[in-house]
């Protein structure tokens, strides 16, 4: 049985059903969840072992990637006409690192998805082609938003680019995030965990020669003898493509000062799905929101108050070939 979903051997389509879910976007890949049975409930836990550390200082990721498999499973649950419900724990519980908890319901969930879009769902770091979101379709976007309780903010790709770039010479400054990449990246097909979680170079749009070229560079020796003469700008101007082409970024704005990250990871799963039925994709970027510098710098260009935080950024644009043609990024299998 599968390690994941200890327990749910007597309830095949809920297992089944979470597996689907497991499609849900999240940070690095690490598929930072668990579910198991407990009676009629299915538990969501954090796996610590899967969590990531110095790229996820606040836990915001993490907690934004259980939102995304939460609404996952909800609509997988839905569209199999199962009844289910979330609850979310209150305060976190630091011994069982229970999430929340799933219940049988016996009104389905609503979605207007269905689990072939969770399966459709990818993110896109390819090449881009030009032209932005139409505007009903961002309208909608910002209503959905705030039918959520959040807001959206936007710029256009080319006014990002500035933050882009300050944030990604930021990101691969710092040597515990560099060695966290090289942790969850799997740059090699012969990788042991190539096929089931972490970063490939499939989804890196990575040649062969940048894969190797790469994967040497971050590796912890390399990275510490290179570090002080212009490593991280090399390795910034190698991630350039996230920083090119057209399209327009978006920001979710929490209203709190508590960030409702798991609600903000559910809203950002329903606009990706939403934005894809429109053949429009989306690349999340973390580093621009995590680098003090261009935090601040968000921070006053979008008019964020005191009572509000960022809580996501992520591009959206039309992708410059099909993003289906692509292999589906890996997912565990357990066992
Ligand atoms: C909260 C969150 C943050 C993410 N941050 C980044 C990021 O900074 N850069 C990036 O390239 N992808 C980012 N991603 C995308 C994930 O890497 C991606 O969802 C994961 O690798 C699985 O691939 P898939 O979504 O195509 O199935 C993020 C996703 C989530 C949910």
């Amino acid at each position: 049985m599968d390690a994941r979903f200890s327990g749910l051997s007597a309830d095949d389509d809920l297992s089944a059903l979470v597996s689907e879910a497991a499609r849900a976007a999240n940070a690095h890949n690490t598929q930072p969840w668990g579910v198991d049975c407990q009676g009629d409930e299915l538990v969501l836990r954090r796996d610590r072992t899967r969590t990531l550390g110095a790229s996820d200082p606040r836990g915001r990721d993490t907690m934004l990637s259980f939102g995304a498999f939460v609404e996952s499973l909800l609509i997988c649950a839905a569209s199999a006409g199962v009844g289910l419900r979330f609850e979310a724990s209150t305060g976190g519980d630091a011994e069982t690192d229970e999430v929340g908890r799933f219940s049988r319901h016996p009104e389905g969930y609503q979605t207007t998805f269905s689990s072939a879009d969770v399966r459709g769902r990818r993110v896109w770091r390819g090449r881009w082609r030009d032209g932005a979101p139409p505007p009903d379709v961002l309208t909608a976007a910002a209503a959905e938003a705030e039918r959520a309780g959040f807001r959206l903010v936007s710029m256009p790709t080319r006014d990002a680019r500035p933050f882009l770039i300050r944030a990604n010479r930021w990101f691969f400054g710092d040597a515990a995030i560099v060695a966290e990449l090289h942790r969850w990246t799997r740059l090699s097909p012969r990788h042991p965990d190539y096929g089931e979680d972490g970063l490939n170079d499939a989804m890196l749009v990575l040649s062969k020669v940048e894969r190797a070229g790469l994967r040497m560079l971050i590796s912890p020796r390399v990275f510490r003898a290179l570090r002080g003469v212009g490593l991280p700008g090399l390795l910034a101007r190698m991630s350039a493509s996230a920083t090119q082409g057209s399209g327009t970024v978006l920001g979710v704005v929490s209203p709190t000062e508590a960030p409702q990250e798991l609600a903000a990871g559910r809203l950002l799963t329903r606009l990706w799905l939403g934005f894809q039925r429109h053949g429009l994709y989306v690349h999340p970027q973390s580093a621009p929101l995590d680098c003090p510098e261009t935090r601040a710098m968000l921070e006053e260009r979008w008019q964020i108050a005191r009572d509000e935080q960022l809580v996501a950024w992520f591009r959206v644009g039309i992708p410059a070939s099909d993003p289906a043609a692509r292999v589906a990024s890996p997912r565990r299998s357990g066992g």
